[in-house]
């Protein structure tokens, strides 16, 4: 997976070009591909809405993603109501060790500003991000987070099983995964290796 830091002129243009479309809305909430511009917007998101102890860190996280020139292409994505980015999520591929030919992917972070949450939001975001990674072909979803938020999608620890995170996690329970389809890895357990950005054990 190649990874780089700084300005990504094809991540950056491809978006450019998306940021009038809007991928999915309802009466209130668009969705739409973020771009380099979003960066103080994404910063916001993840600063108000995580916990002090955590916040600095998931913004810096997410502003990076919005950077990091992955292949396959990392998804980053932002919610929008009255034109205010008020949610952002961002989903990076994943390498799994022994299986080259299986698509995997990482939500990491996600994201609302408190004072829209409870609106379905967080779950467009997902549900949004799901559905492109399935046309995508992507294999399975992993996610490191609280499991009574991500069981609604089918996110479940039986199914993470099979892939060893990149660092021992502080909270083991909050590793889940999503087979979007039948595939089954070879060589299982698979350690993960994430993008550049998620690659440091403080996150995990
Ligand atoms: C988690 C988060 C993204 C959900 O966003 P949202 O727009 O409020 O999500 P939705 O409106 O789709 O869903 C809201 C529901 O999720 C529940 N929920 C939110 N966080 C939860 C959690 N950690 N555990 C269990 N349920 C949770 C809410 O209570 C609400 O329940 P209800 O539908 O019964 O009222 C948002 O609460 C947030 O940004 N939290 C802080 C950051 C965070 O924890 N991010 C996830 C990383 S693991």
């Amino acid at each position: 997976m190649k990874t780089h830091k700084g300005d990504s002129p094809h991540v950056v243009s491809a978006a450019l070009s998306s940021r009038q479309r809007v991928l999915a809305s309802d009466d209130l909430i668009n969705i739409r591909a973020a771009i380099a511009q979003d960066r103080a917007d994404v910063r916001r998101i993840h600063g108000s809405a995580f916990p002090e102890s955590e916040s600095a860190r998931v913004s810096t996280l997410a502003a990076e993603l919005l950077f990091d020139q992955t292949l396959p292409q990392t998804i980053s994505l932002i919610a929008e109501t009255e034109g205010a980015a008020v949610g952002h999520a961002a989903f990076s591929p994943v390498r799994l060790a022994g299986n080259p030919n299986v698509r995997a992917y990482i939500l990491a972070p996600l994201g609302v500003k408190p004072d829209h949450q409870k609106r379905g939001i967080g779950s467009k975001l997902v549900e949004y991000g799901l559905r492109r990674l399935s046309i995508m072909k992507v294999n399975v979803v992993l996610v490191y987070g609280d499991p009574r938020y991500y069981r609604r999608f089918g996110f479940n620890a039986d199914a993470a099983r099979q892939y060893i995170p990149p660092y021992p996690l502080q909270y083991p329970f909050g590793w889940q995964a999503l087979a979007l389809d039948d595939c089954h890895i070879k060589k299982s357990p698979a350690v993960i290796t994430c993008v550049a950005a998620l690659s440091d054990p403080k996150l995990w």
